[in-house]
């Protein structure tokens, strides 16, 4: 069954026109997140490009840092913005229950059936703040992806202090892949998550001015 009908949707959009969809603190968390993120994204393809995993490198035009070692230093500067940034996030995430209320329960059901709802057209966009249990998935998804791709990052950033969470990956050349595919795994997120935040106006407007 899908997690919301139309009906639902309309009835308690009139009941409260101007909700607020997202509180300020999950916004100023969200978009300090974003700039971290990109940070660490264009510092990492330049750290990539001096030793590259794959048969292909990224533009410098698309890298941070210059060169390894300038790459390195933002990598390693960005980085305690996004740990600490990420750590408030989940503590309040937990704290004031917002995980549990937004994004638990996930059933296969519900993926299945609100899946199907949104490739019809048929899945109400009305209320915001509700998630459907698509967007539930996606969102606990990235939100273990950033836990990992952290993980990951220390144990290739410390593989001697922190050689149990190195051995835990796997060893050291493992856990470097495990970091490249969270990276790709954000950035196809990314990719989906701005495309229907402009597919859906309202959506973006919220996440901007929390309304
Ligand atoms: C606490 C967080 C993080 C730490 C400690 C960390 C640490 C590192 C280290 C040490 C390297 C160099 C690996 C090597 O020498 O081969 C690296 C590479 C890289 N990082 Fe991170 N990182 C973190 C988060 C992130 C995030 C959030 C992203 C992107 C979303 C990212 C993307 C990359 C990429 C693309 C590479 C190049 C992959 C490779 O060729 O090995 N990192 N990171």
């Amino acid at each position: 069954m899908s997690s919301i009908t139309a009906s639902d949707e309309q009835a308690s959009a009139k009941a409260t026109p101007a909700k607020i969809i997202q509180p300020a603190w999950v916004r100023a968390l969200h978009w300090t997140n974003a700039f971290a993120m990109v940070l660490m994204i264009m510092s990492g393809w330049q750290i990539y490009n001096a030793s590259p995993l794959f048969g292909f490198t990224f533009s410098s035009s698309i890298t941070l840092g210059g060169w390894l070692g300038g790459a390195l230093l933002w990598h390693f500067a960005a980085m305690w913005l996004l740990m600490v940034n990420g750590l408030i996030y989940l503590a309040m995430g937990i704290a004031t229950g917002r995980f549990r209320k937004k994004l638990l329960p996930i059933t296969p059901e519900g993926v299945i059936s609100d899946a199907r709802a949104a490739l019809t057209g048929k899945l109400s966009h009305d209320d915001l703040s509700i998630y459907n249990y698509v967007q539930k998935l996606l969102y606990a998804g990235i939100i273990v992806v950033g836990v990992l791709i952290v993980l990951s990052g220390l144990a290739i950033w410390k593989p001697v202090q922190l050689q149990y969470l190195t051995a835990l990956f796997g060893g050291y050349d493992v856990a470097r892949y495990v970091h490249f595919i969270c990276m790709a795994a954000i950035c196809a997120f990314l990719v989906v998550h701005v495309v229907l935040a402009l597919l859906v106006p309202k959506s973006l407007r919220a996440m901007i001015i929390g309304r």
